[in-house]
């Protein structure tokens, strides 16, 4: 009898969305644009079949949610299912410790991602609990840093 032989699976890559992301196209568009979420789960689809990943994309209101959603992605990386975490926690970014020491915790490679320049705005944006222990960081591109972000992802964890 043949061997049954499944298909490698491409690698994943969590896009994750905190804080009041799913309001993207109508919230302050003259900040974050006019694209929606939607829109960015497309330009992410297309990278990733460039990149010959595969994007799972997410975004909650519910910090624990974010947590347990890192945790998932720390187990399923040191499974080698998962080649990282591209991150725009929102304002969490802002005021979350459990969300820095989750990604501490699990190891996972996270790349931290603002639609905004959020050095450009209010000081209280100007410092990120993520930053210190994220791997890369893209800030200011609009919605465009969210491709740009998976691309740096892919680069970095496939030629270290
Ligand atoms: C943001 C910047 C944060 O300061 C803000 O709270 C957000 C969006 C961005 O993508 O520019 O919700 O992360």
């Amino acid at each position: 009898m043949a061997a049954v032989t499944s298909a490698p699976q491409p690698p994943v890559v969590l896009v994750l969305n905190g804080a009041n992301l799913n309001l993207l196209g109508t919230r302050e568009p003259g900040v974050y644009g006019a694209a929606t979420l939607a829109d960015v789960e497309q330009l992410c689809r297309a990278e990733a079949e460039r990149l010959g990943v595969t994007v799972d994309l997410r975004q909650t209101n519910h910090e624990g949610e974010l947590l347990d959603w890192i945790h998932e992605a720390g187990r399923r990386h040191a499974a080698g299912e998962v080649l990282g975490v591209v991150l725009n926690p929102g304002a969490w970014t802002h005021t979350s410790i459990a969300l820095r020491d989750a990604i501490s915790g699990t190891g996972v490679p996270v790349i931290e991602c603002h639609i905004s320049n959020v050095h450009a705005r209010e000081p209280f944006r100007h410092h990120s609990h993520v930053s210190a222990v994220a791997r890369g960081i893209v800030v200011g591109f609009g919605v465009h840093g969210y491709p740009l972000a998976l691309a740096g992802l892919v680069t970095v964890q496939r030629t270290g």
